[in-house]
């Protein structure tokens, strides 16, 4: 199951998303907000987070404004490894290199076309389980 949360500016995007999810036969579950009503991007990140943790979803897609504080928030949580993604390079290197499980996006600066790309890419890549990447991986976590 894929944890999915935006705020007010995520969500439009967000919509997409789902509806792309949808077609696509992948379960989702939405951890809000449910409208576009003004609203703050913590709550929804901490959601989505705890949720991805907790191993109730596999992985978390995230989306406010820019992507930034929802995936900055996402980050506090220990155990995520939350990447901000604009382009499918990003997606696909954020999943070989660094095990990313949740996907952060920008519903103000990415386009429908381009972040449904971006969905697939992430969650159709596997971890590549080199040693040099769970090494570093573990490192993150160090305290
Ligand atoms: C909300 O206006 C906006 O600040 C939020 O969506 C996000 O971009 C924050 O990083």
């Amino acid at each position: 199951m894929i944890a999915i949360g935006s705020d007010h500016g995520g969500f439009a995007l967000k919509q997409e998303v789902m509806a792309h999810l949808k077609d696509r036969g992948i379960e989702f579950k939405d951890y809000g907000t449910y409208d576009e009503k003004s609203c703050d991007y913590p709550e929804y990140g901490k959601k989505v987070a705890n949720a991805v943790v907790s191993g109730e979803a596999e992985k978390g897609i995230l989306i406010c404004g820019t992507g930034i504080g929802i995936s900055i928030t996402a980050n506090k949580i220990k155990g995520i490894r939350c990447a901000l993604c604009a382009d499918t390079f990003s997606a696909e290197a954020t999943r070989l290199h660094n095990d990313a499980n949740v996907l952060a996006m920008g519903g103000r600066t990415v386009g429908p076309g381009l972040a449904l790309k971006i969905v697939d890419t992430f969650l159709d890549t596997e971890f590549s389980g080199e040693e040099r990447h769970i090494r570093r991986i573990s490192m993150i976590e160090e305290d």
